[in-house]
């Protein structure tokens, strides 16, 4: 029953049966910006590898924030940048330290924003990993836990909506989960980065948030980018222990997780479109070799098609202006 009964180019050509026949619709409700914020800048310092994107001092930090919300992006993601680091994480726990005084911040001048923080010690060890290390270099994930759920309960009493473990320690959804139970904050939800694969997209966003390791790499804790079946496994156990939203991480490599986690969970599924992500396109337009806005655009609406309800992307706020173009 093919040609020349079926001719799918007949909706195509009329660009308004073009428009009545699409199929997926993404709006700027459903983006989340990033941001870093830094505890010793006085003015904005521009990140290099991600031309547009800047460090921010936490008295300034509302700047991109009042920008996002006139185009209608309702949620930020918070990544921190303390002055001072230690082997044991422990400025990331300080109910004084740099996200919880943006936080603070924030609530006062921009009181509707919806305010999501990154949980993770990678930006807080003088070692640059995730978690904490034993004498030989080995990642002690248990001992962990609490360090990490000290750090998303200081964000939650200072005003955070909701809290983003990225560490890819096991258990730790869990274990978050219960502390905030126990200290009185079983309202705040959990986005878990659960399927987060080591990744060399990740590569901007080190400069970003100075949390490079300083020895090793993170294939010990963050997933085999050729693993499939791990990534559902990864997803069911944080859903299992309690995730509101379950992510994929990064992007466009990973569409087949995406769908996959779409297809098995009921609850939000997000993707990130990572800094790497946001680079190549940016490097590319600004050559001239692609067209910047036509690239973002794309790629947004293929994670949204691949079943990425929310997405996080460095290109919110441009993305939110020419989606409301096409709508
Ligand atoms: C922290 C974290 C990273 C990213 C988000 N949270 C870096 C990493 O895991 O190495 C990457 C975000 C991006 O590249 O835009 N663990």
């Amino acid at each position: 029953m093919g040609f020349p009964t079926h001719r799918p180019r007949r909706l195509r050509e009329d660009p308004r049966t073009r428009m009545m026949a699409r199929e997926t619709v993404l709006a700027a409700r459903q983006l989340i910006l990033p941001l870093f914020v830094s505890e010793e800048l006085s003015s904005p310092n521009p990140i290099k590898a991600m031309p547009g994107n800047f460090q921010w001092p936490i008295g300034m930090v509302e700047r991109p924030i009042r920008e996002a919300m006139e185009v209608g992006i309702p949620a930020f993601l918070l990544f921190g940048l303390p002055v001072k680091k230690d082997s044991q994480g422990s400025p990331s726990w300080d109910s004084d330290g740099v996200v919880p005084r943006a936080l603070r911040h924030i609530r006062k001048v921009c009181p509707t924003a919806y305010l999501i923080t990154d949980v993770c010690l990678c930006a807080y060890t003088d070692h640059g990993h995730c978690g904490l290390l034993d004498g030989e270099g080995h990642i002690l994930n248990d001992e962990t836990l609490p360090i990490l759920a000290k750090m998303a309960l200081a964000h939650v009493q200072a005003g955070a909506d909701m809290v983003a473990p990225s560490d890819m320690m096991d258990g730790r959804i869990g274990f978050i989960r219960r502390f905030l139970d126990e200290n009185g904050f079983s309202r705040t939800p959990i986005m878990a980065y659960s399927a987060k694969f080591a990744s060399s997209f990740y590569g901007p966003f080190r400069e970003a948030a100075h949390s490079a390791p300083q020895a090793g790499d993170r294939r010990g804790y963050q997933m085999d980018p050729a693993n499939a079946r791990e990534a559902l496994q990864e997803l069911r156990l944080d859903f299992d222990e309690g995730a509101d939203v379950l992510m994929v991480k990064p992007g466009i490599a990973y569409l087949d997780i995406i769908a996959a986690a779409r297809k098995e969970f009921p609850c939000p599924i997000s993707a990130y479109q990572v800094s790497g992500e946001f680079s190549m396109i940016k490097a590319a337009a600004e050559k001239g070799w692609i067209d910047e806005k036509a690239a973002v655009l794309e790629s947004l609406i293929s994670l949204h098609r691949a079943g990425a309800d929310w997405i996080i992307t460095y290109f919110a706020r441009e993305a939110a202006v020419w989606l409301k173009e096409i709508a």
